[in-house]
């Protein structure tokens, strides 16, 4: 359930009219409601009460500021991927001990940014990386808190490109080698092993595959401890999809996931995290554009936006499905037709829907991406000299600017010239 609904003809964001946003700030932009991330972060937290835990939004999905300090002001934790969201997270105002460090790729120099700054744990995904990550905690005196993700090989069933629990994945250390791996950083003075970390993927739209990773997990749990380990802490990653397309297949809720964790792992006592991305921003989200043109084609049609790939790459990058909506809403029994919904960027892959069955729009007619609150904004790019489009935060019946539209001469003069030139 999202906050985005007509009230007499007319999209809304929560009490604002989204054409009220267009006309302030142009288009294309990102809108998000406030009341839709707070719903879905407590739908999480409310999952996994009567068990200690901490729900770690994946900020990977939407990490602006305003976002991270709307979840953190309600008691969420960060799980971080790099120097730069940890710094964003600490800008927000989450303390150090409410985020964990996640990635293959730690750099040196991020591990010191986290182990100055304070972090509540490193999620280790290689032995090379355990033994960096000790010689910086020795050379700065302090006890670096680790899980090790673990690659359970579970086949998590969704897209190729965001799976990462199978043993052909680069994620974690293969789950048959754990006991070794963690024999070997117990070893390490400057490690303390606090738990375990997993994560499958993303946009999971079944329970199965986190069940069966979760049950593996269980196992280790056991393994560990009566190897000598204080496994106290469970990270079990992110993934829950959400519903792109309104159909009967609805995906699973955060309390069915929470029941899972429960049955699976209920009994080993262990402190739970969760990692949820998408569906704490997925649906909390839309892509704001207005129609430049629409042409004729050979044999269709074609709806040109002034939105496109560089602002929302998902359709390109994953063949994803965004429900794209008229602001002004279509009269109830209005033919509807088929057309392409495309970008103006010079590539036939900026097409964002084929054969969508719309209702007649005409030139400066606004319409709506639903779900495009996660991985939308993070993974846009200037390509085709683009500025980056604006986002917008709503709350109740006031909205605010909270990345604003850089100006060309920005654009342009970021690049320099050298002298010789
Ligand atoms: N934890 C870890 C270690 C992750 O790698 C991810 C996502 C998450 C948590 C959050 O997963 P979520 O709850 O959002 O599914 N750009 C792609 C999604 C990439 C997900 C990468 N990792 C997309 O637009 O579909």
């Amino acid at each position: 359930m999202d906050h985005f609904l007509y009230r007499d003809g007319a999209l809304y964001a929560e009490d604002v009219a989204v054409a009220d946003i267009a006309a302030e700030v142009g288009t294309p932009f990102y809108v998000y409601s406030t009341a839709t991330l707070l719903r879905h972060f407590h739908l999480f937290d409310e999952a996994l009460e009567g068990m200690d835990h901490l729900v770690c939004y994946a900020m990977k999905a939407n990490s602006n500021q305003a976002v991270l300090r709307t979840l953190a002001q309600a008691g969420a934790g960060m799980d971080v991927v790099s120097g730069g969201e940890y710094r964003r997270a600490r800008a927000a105002g989450v303390p150090g001990d409410r985020i964990v460090f996640s990635g293959v790729g730690k750099t040196e120099e991020e591990i010191r940014t986290a182990l100055q700054g304070g972090i509540r744990q490193f999620n280790v995904e290689s032995e090379p990386e355990l033994a960096v990550l000790n010689a910086s905690a020795r050379a700065l005196g302090v006890t670096a808190p680790i899980t090790i993700r673990v690659n359970p090989d579970v086949d998590a069933k969704t897209h190729a490109k965001i799976a990462t629990g199978k043993s052909e994945n680069k994620f974690g250390i293969p789950i048959a080698r754990a006991r070794e791996v963690y024999r070997m950083a117990a070893d390490m003075p400057g490690l303390e092993i606090v738990g375990i970390d997993v994560h499958i993927g993303s946009q999971l739209t079944d329970l199965a595959p986190f069940e069966a990773a979760y049950r593996k997990v269980a196992e280790l749990t056991e393994t560990l401890r009566a190897d000598g380990h204080d496994i106290r802490r469970l990270d079990l990653g992110g993934g829950l999809g959400i519903p792109y397309e309104r159909t009967n297949a609805d995906p699973p809720l955060p309390s069915d996931y929470g029941a899972l964790i429960k049955r699976t792992l209920g009994h080993l006592g262990c402190e739970i995290e969760i990692e949820p991305g998408r569906l704490i921003a997925g649906n909390a989200g839309l892509m704001v554009s207005a129609v430049i043109y629409v042409k004729s084609g050979e044999g269709r049609d074609f709806l040109i936006l002034d939105g496109a790939m560089n602002d929302l790459i998902r359709p390109a990058m994953y063949d994803a499905y965004h429900d794209i909506v008229p602001v002004t809403e279509p009269a109830a029994g209005i033919d509807r037709a088929p057309i392409d919904i495309v970008g103006p960027v010079c590539e036939s892959g900026d097409t964002f829907a084929k054969q969508r069955m719309m209702p007649p729009l005409a030139a400066g007619d606004l319409v709506a991406f639903r779900s495009a609150g996660a991985y939308g904004a993070v993974m846009s790019s200037e390509y085709n000299s683009r500025p980056l489009i604006p986002e917008i935060l709503v709350k109740g019946d006031q909205f605010a600017v909270i990345r604003r539209r850089p100006t060309f001469d920005e654009l342009i003069n970021r690049d320099t010239i050298p002298e010789w030139l």
